[in-house]
């Protein structure tokens, strides 16, 4: 794979397309050791070292954060009403123009997965492929050991068919459980429980596929996913 330089320059270091031109033009982008004043010179990132002002610069071709989503916010990149989660994001992620991997609720706290790989978000999206997500929850009152069983079952939510089955894990406090989902219809805990009888007073997503939520992250924070996790992303696509 090649890149134009400036397009190299203006992801590598999230300025625009105009602002790489300048930095090229006044000479402050060295390619393979020499000055390299052509906009348009095509790089090989595997192979060619780029470096701008003494910064060895690296080319990725997708993006891929985590978001600890705080309530409040929609999970959308535009909304005419409320925040989107795109507000909480700093300007060089906002460069790459991701956008989240699927939706929590508003008043839903959580893992977020952002990229600019739609392919992969897609793919990761998609009902046929049953990506596990896991979310901690608290109910208004206690859950009992025939949820966990109708949840495995498949409950009736309003769809043509059951929900897919579910592990609901119960804590010591009957009110507070973990629960594996593999869809991701609209408000699809909230209805499970509804049909159980029971109001989702708190939730949080807490897993997606084997990516946990970074307990380290702050609500509202974001981090770049490490090497590994998005291996183990795009391994589904393999
Ligand atoms: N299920 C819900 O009800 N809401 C979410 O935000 C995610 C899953």
């Amino acid at each position: 794979m090649t890149v134009r330089l400036d397009k190299f320059i203006s992801s590598a270091l999230a300025v625009t397309r105009s602002e790489a031109h300048t930095l090229i033009r006044r000479g402050y982008v060295t390619l393979d050791g020499k000055a390299e004043r052509d906009i348009g010179k095509k790089i090989d990132p595997e192979k060619n070292e780029v470096v701008c002002k003494n910064e060895k610069l690296t080319f990725s071709q997708f993006h891929y954060y985590m978001l600890n989503k705080p309530d409040g916010y929609i999970c959308s990149t535009e909304d005419m009403r409320d925040p989107t989660i795109m507000e909480l994001l700093p300007d060089n992620v906002k460069h790459h123009k991701v956008f989240p991997v699927g939706r929590l609720d508003k008043d839903t706290f959580g893992l977020v997965i952002l990229t600019d790989n739609g392919e992969l978000s897609h793919f990761l999206l998609s009902p046929k492929r049953h990506v596990e997500k896991e979310y901690y929850l608290e109910t208004d009152i206690g859950m009992e050991p025939s949820d966990v069983e109708a949840l495995k079952k498949g409950v009736d939510i309003g769809e043509t068919k059951l929900t897919l089955p579910a592990v609901l894990n119960i804590t010591d406090d009957p009110r507070c459980a973990y629960i594996t989902i593999c869809e991701g219809k609209f408000h699809q805990i909230k209805r499970m429980m509804q049909a159980l009888g029971k109001k989702v007073v708190y939730l949080e997503r807490v897993r997606f596929d084997n990516i946990p939520l970074d307990r380290s992250l702050e609500r509202g924070e974001v981090r770049p996913l490490t090497e590994e996790e998005i291996n183990s992303l795009l391994k589904n696509m393999a």
